[in-house]
């Protein structure tokens, strides 16, 4: 008898964007001239930027031929890619980060779903809520909590309310957790926090003999040098926190697939007899057994986008996204609405209109404007009451969105 992982059986039926895809794709049967713009998911919607096509062009071209041609790539990434990252997102901002401390892979998703493999079954997770679902589904599937109860939080996991009163930006908690999901800036409420409040993550980290998962998919969107876009930016963090970035949002690889996590050695848990393991020793054996590596082509494409030119293309990508980010900020409050984030975040998190729920809105702007956002009660019970909208699109279509919503909705 093949029982299955009865915990899968806690969560809600579909993945939030799934679930999303298949309401829109409902209502486009409904609706077939419906002109559909999509601010839900945050995909990016530009093509790949001139340095990135030559190098992968390049590397394809490499591949057939007998001396250029590689077979599995090595599972932690290619040296000139390792580097590259050292040299230019860390070394260029005062952090040493040694080589075996990074491991290239195909997706911040995917490592922020898996790494909670590599700790024990009764760690305590902490997450903000709202949060991005993957930190909990994967506590979830893993067995580390009970059910959820009628609003949706789940038993074992500690919840720490991210609201306009903190300006969506937690304290460390003053309960137990021994591991703690950030994300900034935040999906999806679009916000960032300060050096101050990170120094307060990190000490608070090292004073409970946490760790920190610092999700930075996003860092490539904060305009203000004085915010840092990486934990290590902390003094401390070295030894309390994991890091992960990608190029999906930073270089349009969100069908790509290129992804990086950094592991500094002095990074730690204990085991059960409470002696101290490194954590990157444990992710490269699950690594190693679990993944190949990243494909030679994408790892080149990677690559380039550290190059002079890669930087200032994909740099101009993601002003493009921010002036649509700028344009629905102004655009919805002008229209009366109360909007949150789109300052250094590609994502608006908006309140809905009164007396509504998340859901409710998303499907009266899917029908009265045909526009979709995401409901930020699929973001954890405290997303109740918002919709995030995302500035990935063209800016015909985010002028369009506006339009149409202020029509329907305005004040
Ligand atoms: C989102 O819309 O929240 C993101 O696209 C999800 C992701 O990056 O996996």
């Amino acid at each position: 008898m093949a029982r299955i992982n009865d915990h899968y059986r806690k969560l809600a039926a579909g993945y939030l964007f799934p679930e999303i895809g298949r309401r829109v794709k409902a209502f486009a049967g409904a609706h077939p001239d419906a002109k559909i713009i999509r601010l839900g998911i945050g995909d990016v919607t530009l093509p790949l930027v001139p340095a990135v096509v030559d190098a992968m062009r390049r590397a394809v071209e490499e591949m057939g031929t007998a001396a250029g041609f590689r077979g599995y790539a090595p599972e932690q990434g290619y040296e000139f890619l390792l580097d590259a990252i050292r040299e230019h997102d860390y070394a260029s901002r005062g952090i040493a980060v040694e080589r075996d401390a990074v491991f290239v892979s195909d997706g911040s998703k995917q490592d922020s779903g898996n790494i909670q493999e590599i700790f024990g079954h009764e760690v305590r997770i902490a997450v903000t809520d709202p949060v991005y679902p993957v930190y909990v589904d994967t506590n979830v599937m893993a067995g580390r909590t009970s059910a959820a109860d009628e609003r949706g939080y789940y038993g074992g996991i500690l919840y720490l309310p991210a609201s306009e009163a903190n300006g969506f930006v937690p304290d460390p908690p003053a309960e137990r957790a021994d591991v703690a999901y950030l994300c900034f800036p935040n999906n999806p409420t679009g916000a960032v926090a300060t050096r101050e409040q990170l120094v307060r993550w990190v000490a608070w980290a090292r004073d409970a003999d946490a760790v920190l998962i610092y999700d930075a998919a996003y860092d490539a969107y904060i305009q203000d040098p004085a915010i840092p876009r990486s934990i290590y930016e902390v003094p401390g963090a070295e030894s309390c926190a994991i890091e992960m970035r990608s190029y999906s949002k930073r270089a349009g690889f969100t069908g790509v697939r290129c992804a990086y996590t950094v592991i500094p050695k002095g990074v730690t848990g204990t085991t059960a007899a409470g002696d101290r393991v490194a954590l990157q020793t444990l992710w490269a054996r699950r690594q190693a057994t679990k993944f190949n590596g990243v494909p030679y082509v994408i790892q080149r494409g990677a690559w380039a986008t550290h190059s002079p030119a890669g930087k200032k293309q994909t740099a101009e990508q993601v002003a493009f996204y921010m002036e649509n980010a700028r344009r629905l900020r102004g655009g919805l409050t002008s229209a009366g609405f109360h909007v949150f984030g789109g300052v250094h975040a590609p994502y608006i998190w908006m309140r809905v209109p009164a007396g509504m729920t998340s859901w409710g809105f998303f499907d009266e702007l899917l029908a009265k404007a045909n526009v979709v956002g995401t409901p930020g009660a699929g973001f954890g019970p405290a997303g109740e009451g918002y919709l995030r909208l995302s500035a990935f699109n063209s800016r015909a279509n985010v002028d369009e969105a506006l339009e149409r919503i202020r029509r329907g909705f305005g004040s």
